[in-house]
């Protein structure tokens, strides 16, 4: 059964009627640019075929009532009419009671509905299951509310709901993939204009993301701690953020900076540039470059950025002891604590890599993995 079959099937068994419309929004996987976002900096993401469906159907009151597949059909129901705070439970509806109190604060038009979801974009994994979600919902409100609302617009109510509902101080990079994806291309995104450039991927190289399983929570993670000594390297460097300081600049203050905002400032600094370089050699198929830029990537964020957990470094290990230079890379993709490794593999090493994991990471970490092969598909915005 497809999401949307499955959605259908809960919703008409918990609401006794048929939904009248469907939206879908897909997550994303970050193929370089790490915490680079809300530095305003660059990255290089792109939307996969995972993601989060709804249907849905008008109601005429101003009471909204959510069916979860993913959570044993579970139906919560809220009246945004009254004051919308986040609950303790059934955690997963705090993501449409804040999708509802952001539209509402910024004066969009929203409206009653029955929603049923179903998604298959594993939770906790760095894949942006969140974002699909709050992109999928910002489409259905406001479709069914009659409102058009563009991809950028959506991206930024999706991270505001994000940052001033849940509590998660995320940047603009996932919400504006999951709405603004583009298929068969990884788009560079400027994250202080909110420009992108679409980057069109090879089509005989796959994206093979590994789950470590190892799992991870944004908001109680070390994420918003991250953020705050950016902040605080940027004042030191005398920059508005990150984006705006150089290797030079931060070399300069080496003595006078502490070691740990000195290497998060290394980090963005040298991810940044990675970047733009990743998307260059990427356009032009340079694999060699590519392969490079990802490893450096990986080692930035492992020994700069402190984002990186054994079980990861290990799964990126084994990947680069079957990819010969040129065949592709791999590097942690994601937030960071855990979650998954992004590789891109020229497609006939794909099983030998897929095999060579298989054969080593449970036996040395205990944990099984998994693997998703994926394309790059359109956002939730883009027709
Ligand atoms: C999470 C956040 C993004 C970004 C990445 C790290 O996915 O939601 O905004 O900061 O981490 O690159």
């Amino acid at each position: 059964m497809t999401l949307h079959e499955l959605a259908t099937a809960a919703f008409t068994k918990r609401f006794n009627y048929a939904p009248s419309h469907q939206f879908y929004a897909p997550g994303r996987v970050n193929l370089i640019g790490e915490h680079t976002d809300y530095n305003d900096g660059f990255v290089l993401p792109a939307a996969i075929n995972f993601g989060t469906a709804i249907v849905a159907h008008k109601r005429e009151d101003t009471i909204v009532r959510v069916c979860a597949v993913n959570f044993d059909e579970e139906v919560v129901e809220f009246d945004f009419g009254l004051p919308l705070f986040p609950s303790a439970e059934s955690t997963w509806a705090n993501y449409v009671r804040g999708v509802y109190d952001i539209l509402l604060k910024q004066n969009h038009r929203v409206c009653g509905l029955d929603i049923a979801i179903a998604g298959d974009v594993p939770y906790g994994a760095g894949l942006s299951s969140s974002a699909a979600l709050e992109i999928v919902l910002i489409r259905t409100v406001s479709a069914l509310a009659e409102e058009s609302i563009d991809p950028t617009q959506a991206a930024l109510l999706g991270q505001q709901t994000e940052n001033e509902f849940i509590g998660a101080h995320t940047g603009i990079m996932d919400q504006l993939i999951c709405a603004r994806g583009e298929q068969d291309h990884a788009l560079l995104i400027d994250c202080r204009d909110l420009t992108s450039k679409p980057v069109s991927l090879d089509p005989t190289f796959r994206i093979v993301i590994f789950n470590s399983n190892v799992k991870r929570g944004l908001v109680d993670s070390k994420y918003n701690e991250r953020r705050q000594q950016c902040l605080q390297a940027a004042h030191v460097l005398g920059v508005g953020a990150l984006r705006d300081a150089t290797m030079p600049l931060l070399q300069s203050h080496q003595d006078s900076m502490d070691d740990l905002p000195f290497r998060r400032a290394h980090h963005v600094i040298s991810e940044n540039d990675r970047t733009l370089r990743a998307a260059e050699a990427l356009g032009k198929k340079d694999w060699v470059t590519m392969g490079q830029l990802m490893a450096e990537s990986h080692q930035s964020m492992k020994q700069d950025f402190d984002i990186t957990v054994a079980p990861i470094d290990g799964l990126v290990g084994l990947i680069n002891e079957v990819l010969p230079a040129g065949a592709g890379g791999a590097r942690m993709t994601g937030g960071g604590f855990g979650g998954c490794v992004v590789a891109l593999i020229a497609e006939q090493y794909v099983d030998a890599v897929v095999e060579h994991v298989a054969k080593h990471y449970e036996e040395t970490f205990g944990i099984r993995e998994s693997v998703y092969i994926c394309q790059a598909v359109n956002g939730a915005f883009v027709a």
